[in-house]
C-alpha cells in the first residue's frame, strides 16, 4: 500500500474532520473520499493512528445519515449541520456566520495555535481552555449558536482525539507542531518525528483525557437537548 501524503485532486471531497482528512490523504481510506463504509474507516484508524473501534464507531455511525445510501458515506457530506458538524469548531468557522462550515480557517485555529504559551506541547487542560474561548466566541458572534450537551460531548471527545493521535494517548500531551501540521496540512507528520501510538487509543483513554478537558472548559449549556441514548 502506499501511503505517502498526496494532496486531493479537483474531483476529491474532504470533510470538515482533520482526522479523517488525513486518513483520506495518506490512503489508509479511499483517496476521492466517497462511498467509504465503516469497516473501512475503523480499519484505516486502527492502522494509522492505532485507534481502536471502540472509541469511533458510533462517530461513524451518526455519519452514514449524512446520505442517502445504507452502509457508505461521502467525506463532504458529513458537513451536514448539527449532525456531528457543529458550531464553536476549533478550526473551522460556524456555519451562521462564515458560512463555511467545512474547510479549514485559519483565523478560527488562532486560539488552538497560541494555547498553551511558553511550553512546545498541548494538553488536556489547554484544550479545554481553547474549547471554552472557542465557545465564548461563537456565543458572541453567532445568534443560530447550538450548544446542549450533544455538542460538549462532540467537541471534547474531538480534543481527545487530536491529543490522542498526536500525543501521548494516555497523558495527552501533544506536541504543537505535530498537531499544527494535522490541522494545516492533515497530514501525518513524520518526516518531523511524529509516530503513531504505541498503545492503542479506546474508549477508555478518550474518556480519561476528555473527563479533564470538560472540567477545564467551564462548560455550561446555553439549550437544552433529549437525554443522550448512544447504544446498549
Ligand atoms: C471533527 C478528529 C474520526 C466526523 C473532528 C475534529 C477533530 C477530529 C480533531 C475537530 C475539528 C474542529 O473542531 O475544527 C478525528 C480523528 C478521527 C476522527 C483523529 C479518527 C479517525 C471521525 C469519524 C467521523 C468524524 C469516524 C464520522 C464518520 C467528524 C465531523 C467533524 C469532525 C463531521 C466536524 C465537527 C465540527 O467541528 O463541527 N474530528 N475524527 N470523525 N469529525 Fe472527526
Ligand atoms: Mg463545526
Amino acid at each position: 500500500n502506499n501511503h505517502e501524503w498526496i494532496a486531493p485532486t479537483a474531483t476529491d471531497v474532504r470533510s470538515p474532520c482533520p482526522g479523517l482528512n488525513t486518513l483520506a490523504n495518506h490512503g489508509y481510506i479511499p483517496r476521492n473520499g466517497k462511498n467509504i463504509s465503516i469497516p473501512v474507516i475503523l480499519a484505516g484508524a486502527l492502522e494509522a493512528f492505532n485507534m481502536g473501534p471502540d472509541g469511533l464507531t458510533q462517530a461513524a455511525k451518526f455519519g452514514l445519515l449524512s446520505g442517502d445510501a445504507p452502509d457508505t458515506l461521502d467525506l463532504d457530506a458529513l458537513k451536514l449541520h448539527n449532525l456531528i458538524e457543529h458550531d464553536a469548531s476549533i478550526s473551522r468557522g460556524d456555519l451562521a456566520v462564515t458560512g463555511d462550515n467545512l474547510h479549514f480557517n485559519e483565523t478560527i485555529f488562532t486560539t488552538l495555535a497560541n494555547a498553551n504559551p511558553d511550553v512546545d506541547y498541548y494538553d488536556p487542560l489547554s484544550a479545554g481552555q481553547v474549547q471554552f474561548e472557542r465557545l465564548a466566541i461563537s456565543l458572541a458572534t453567532n445568534p443560530n449558536i447550538t450548544n446542549t450537551l450533544k455538542e460538549i460531548s462532540v467537541r471534547t471527545r474531538e480534543s481527545s482525539f487530536y491529543l490522542s493521535v498526536m500525543g501521548n494517548p494516555i497523558t495527552g500531551v501533544a506536541q504543537k507542531e505535530f498537531v499544527q501540521i494535522f490541522f494545516r496540512e492533515e497530514r501525518l507528520p513524520i518526516a518531523e518525528g511524529w509516530k503513531r501510538a504505541n498503545v492503542t487509543i479506546t474508549a477508555d483513554t478518550l474518556n480519561t483525557i476528555g473527563d479533564i478537558i470538560i472540567a477545564a472548559s467551564n462548560w455550561t449549556a446555553t439549550q437544552q437537548c433529549e437525554d443522550l441514548v448512544l447504544g446498549p
